[in-house]
């Protein structure tokens, strides 16, 4: 099948204190339509830069080297003219979900308004109204008219998270970047934040690049896994696969430290 998204060579390497840090150092990458990607790997692997990259929501920093390509339906994302990316952004294309929804959601305006912001390709107030509840009814939200008139203060932190999700929906994008999307969530609503996810992936053919710690959400919701270790990607296989026989060191070390965390969890030791 032929990529949706695919990164190629993709080096990422900022300067930060005078220093050279490589972040992403050479990853090639693919998404088919309506497959769901997982990227594990430790804290400061460079997931969040790569994810970064992938949709150029480029980190705040000073950049030393952005080099290879991320082809999106065929065209390079790293090197279109910045009309071209917000086009691509609010029509059909890349959406991306951070880690901490409440920095990304405007404190001072209640979710209809940031809805209808995210819906403003449509034509009247009616048309927003509608396709807002929808979304939020699609993201597991059933009581939408009640939400849509809180300020996300009001929201708990797994309605926020897919209040977001929801927003990232509304261009009705072809796939979802989601960094971190349950981390600051309590066990019960990362599941169902999850299955939302899931849900979406199935329902729409909504094709997904996650990025993670929990390697149960990967074994829930992914067809394939990349791990990454120090900028580079150190294996690739599909999910079965990788839990079966990883074939990297790395990787090994990773999940049998992700069991070891789930017979304590189990055991209630933690
Ligand atoms: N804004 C930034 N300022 C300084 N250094 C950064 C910044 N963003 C990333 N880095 C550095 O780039 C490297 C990769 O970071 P990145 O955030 O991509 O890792 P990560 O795998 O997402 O980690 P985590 O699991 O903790 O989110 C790290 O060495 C990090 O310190
Ligand atoms: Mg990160």
């Amino acid at each position: 099948m032929s990529n949706l998204l695919s990164a190629r060579d993709v080096k990422v390497h900022l300067r930060v204190h005078g220093r050279i840090v490589k972040a992403v150092d050479g990853v090639d990458l693919d998404v088919e339509p309506g497959q769901c990607v997982g990227i594990v790997g430790e804290s400061g692997s460079g997931k969040s830069t790569l994810g970064r990259a992938m949709t150029r929501l480029l980190p705040n920093v000073e950049i030393a080297e952005l080099s290879g390509s991320v082809r999106f339906c065929g065209e390079d994302v790293l090197a279109m003219a910045p009309e071209r990316l917000n086009a691509l952004r609010r029509h059909r294309g890349l959406s991306m979900v951070f880690q901490d929804p409440l920095s990304y959601l405007n404190p001072t305006l209640r979710i209809d308004r940031q809805l209808a912001e995210a819906l403003r390709h449509l034509p009247d107030r009616h048309a927003v109204r509608e396709t807002s509840a929808e979304l939020l009814q699609q993201v597991g939200l059933d009581d939408a008219e009640r939400i849509l008139r809180l300020y996300p203060h009001e929201l708990s932190g797994g309605m926020r998270q897919r209040v977001l999700i929801a927003m990232a929906l509304a261009p009705e994008p072809q796939i979802l970047v989601a960094d971190e999307p349950t981390t600051a969530l309590d066990a019960t609503v990362q599941y169902q934040v999850i299955q939302t996810l899931r849900r979406l992936n199935q329902e729409r053919g909504l094709a997904m690049l996650i990025i993670t710690h929990d390697l149960g959400m990967v074994a829930e919701l992914c067809d394939r896994v990349y791990v990454m270790y120090g900028g580079k990607i150190v294996e690739a296989a599909d999910v079965f696969a990788l839990f079966d026989a990883p074939q990297n060191a790395y990787t090994a070390s990773l999940l049998a430290a992700a069991r070891r965390l789930h017979q304590t969890k189990a055991l209630g030791t933690t």
